[in-house]
């Protein structure tokens, strides 16, 4: 698809650790993605991708003391692939304070709550935990603050009474996979950018993320 500004097309490096299927839902919307990497040799979603036609890499995690070169290789491997943007989705390594530097604007996470609530692991069970009316999940821009960076696109899911740690994430999920697109399409069409060290959108600072409310029509 072609716009009458016709941009080159941005391409991504996906790094995953699991079955991918965020990773899946982004190629499938269109964006171009050069590259899958996993630190997880057997992670669902290397054939899936490669039966997509797309290129993968598995980048070995081989402990916290041996970072350093890990990172070194994402680096090479992100090089290669010629991806300007770096998605993270389900990658579950923590990158250091200097790698989230070198990608600072080029690199997204998503994760599964409305943040700044529930930072870290076991997010859907938290939030059942503490009764919350609503739960999503959360578009950012990676710094070194762990689920910390600049927000930029949720996704808002009423949580039902009857629900359980799987039919609240499958509700959550199925929202990931339209609003994680939305937001490399911004990019992909120049609206969003990384400027003196924070989000623009439509060339306004982007203070608090856009928030697209599921309500219902986000079935489990
Ligand atoms: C997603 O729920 C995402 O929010 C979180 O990890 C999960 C990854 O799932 N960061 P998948 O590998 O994309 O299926």
């Amino acid at each position: 698809m072609s716009t009458p500004t016709a941009r080159p097309p941005l391409r991504l490096a996906v790094l995953i650790s699991g079955r991918g299927s965020n990773m899946l839902a982004i190629a499938r919307s269109g964006a171009p993605v050069a590259l899958v990497i996993s630190d997880q040799p057997d992670a669902g979603g290397i054939p899936a991708a490669r039966g997509l036609g797309i290129d993968t890499r598995i980048v070995p995690w081989q402990g916290a003391a041996r970072r350093a070169e890990f990172e070194a290789a994402l680096d090479q491997a992100i090089a290669e692939s010629g991806a300007e943007l770096v998605v993270l989705a389900g990658f579950m390594r923590i990158l250091s304070a200097d790698f989230a530097a070198r990608y600072a604007g080029r690199m997204l996470n998503i994760h599964p709550s409305l943040l700044p609530k529930y930072r870290g692991l076991h997010t859907h069970q938290r939030v059942l935990e503490a009764k919350d009316a609503e739960h999503g999940a959360s578009v950012h821009f990676v710094t070194a603050e762990l689920d910390g960076g600049p927000l930029l696109l949720q996704s808002r899911v009423p949580v039902k009474a009857d629900d359980t740690e799987a039919t609240l994430s499958a509700r959550v999920q199925a929202t990931e996979y339209i609003i994680y697109p939305r937001v490399i399409g911004w990019i992909a069409d120049g609206r969003l950018r990384w400027h003196k060290g924070q989000a623009w959108l439509d060339n306004r600072p982007l203070d608090r993320p856009v928030v697209e409310d599921f309500g219902e029509a986000a079935k489990s």
